[in-house]
């Protein structure tokens, strides 16, 4: 490869895969744009990076996502940016809450809010304000506790935190990534209290009574990750899970004719286009990977979603296919296992087996598609598609 990469142009978010698949085959760890940021894109060394923290810490997330001028980032403090025992006994407080009894418990509730929203897919409509985005809000407000009339506000706080690179975009995204911010954590700090005050069965109240183990800035911090892990990515998904099927209407009658094969569909969909892009780490200490000696204190890229169409894993990577069964590295691998995965799942099989059988047809409307841009998920912000009922 003669030139570094820019992970960040609009033309790498529009379309990852081509250059992924040349880095993959000329560069396996190389550096990237912006900042010189490290990526690898091999499965097997994607793999190895994600199950080795003693080599590349997860203090990664605040590399990538507390540099100076963001002062304290609650999504960079917590779970997801901890290691060794510290993560494993925060992860040991809240894995009960993503445990089967909790999905189950909401899971009827997200069923009938994806029968309200159904009635929204009539005609052209932005498919990620319609549904992509308040379904996994509604979720994490069950899971947690949270009002849900404040889900609206959800997506913007995550788009500023995630919005996030090594330098601001302007003066006024610094502001406003740092205003969020402080909103985020009196609105949090207000939850707490409230359940202090007066208990309920969701996560909150338990974490507000694990008072001993956690201080309020843990849990908020906790929570503010929570809300991070599961809101974009999840959208994301259903936004891209959609978008698949406007562009391929074979899937689509496949999919309505045969119910069962939904779940294979979303782990294919994992693979072949899923959220996560890239999981960020940051190196200990000088590490020799796939013949390149990355230096200590580096921020790495383990490059997810160019691991998921990687030709020496998977055979003819480029081709979505239901019957495939290898699962892929979207949910991420090793300690940091996503918490979420079986709420995500289900979250996406309810939303496909309410929505596909009341779609007539659905294809895309005129005009590109803009994609986010962030570090490490990706996804259409707005998906404008034609839908015309069952
Ligand atoms: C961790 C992906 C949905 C909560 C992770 C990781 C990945 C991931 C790759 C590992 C990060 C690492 O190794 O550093 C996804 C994808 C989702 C999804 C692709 C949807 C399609 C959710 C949902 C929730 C959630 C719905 C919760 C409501 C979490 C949490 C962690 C995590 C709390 C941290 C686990 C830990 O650090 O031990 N997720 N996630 N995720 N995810 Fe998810």
């Amino acid at each position: 490869m003669s030139e570094r990469v820019d992970i960040m142009t609009p033309a790498f978010r529009a379309d990852p895969y081509t250059p992924y698949a040349v880095m993959r085959r000329e560069a396996p760890v190389c550096q990237v744009d912006p900042g010189g940021m490290w990526a690898v894109s091999r499965y097997a060394d994607v793999a190895t990076v994600l199950r080795s923290p003693e080599r590349f810490s997860s203090q990664g997330f605040r590399a990538a996502w507390q540099p100076a001028w963001v002062g304290h980032n609650p999504l960079a403090s917590s779970i997801l940016a901890m290691d060794g025992p510290d993560h494993a006994r925060l992860r040991g407080l809240v894995s009960r809450a993503f445990g089967a009894p909790a999905i189950a418990r909401i899971e009827q509730r997200a069923r009938d809010l994806c029968e309200r929203l159904a009635g929204r897919l009539d005609g052209e409509v932005d498919f990620i304000a319609a549904v992509a985005a308040p379904l996994p809000a509604f979720v994490i407000s069950e899971l947690l506790g949270l009002d849900h009339a404040l889900e609206p506000r959800f997506k913007r706080w995550m788009d500023d935190l995630l919005s996030v690179t090594p330098e601001p975009a302007s003066a006024e995204h610094a502001a406003r990534v740092r205003a969020t911010i402080a909103e985020l954590d009196r609105y949090m700090a207000d939850v707490i209290e409230a359940r202090r005050r007066s208990p309920s069965d969701d996560l909150v109240s338990e974490l507000a009574r694990a008072g001993d183990l956690l201080g309020d800035r843990e849990i908020i911090d906790l929570l503010v990750s929570i809300l991070g892990g599961g809101l974009e990515t999840t959208t994301h998904f259903l936004g891209s899970s959609m978008l698949l099927l406007a562009e391929r209407p074979s899937e689509l009658d496949r999919l309505r004719d045969s119910p069962h094969l939904i779940p294979r569909f979303i782990e294919e969909m994992m693979r072949y286009d899923g959220p996560t892009q890239s999981v960020p780490r940051l190196t200990t200490s000088d590490v020799a990977l796939a013949g390149v000696t990355i230096p200590a204190g580096s921020l790495v890229l383990a490059l997810v979603g160019s691991a998921n169409r990687d030709e020496l894993r998977f055979t003819d990577p480029d081709r979505f296919d239901l019957h495939r069964g290898q699962p892929s590295l979207t949910f991420g691998h090793g300690a940091h296992f996503c918490l979420g995965a079986a709420l995500a799942r289900m979250e996406a099989k309810v939303a496909l087996e309410v929505l596909l059988p009341r779609i007539g047809e659905v294809t895309r409307a005129p005009g590109e598609i803009p994609y986010n841009r962030t570090l490490t998920v990706r996804g259409p912000v707005s998906l404008p598609l034609r839908f015309m009922p069952a």
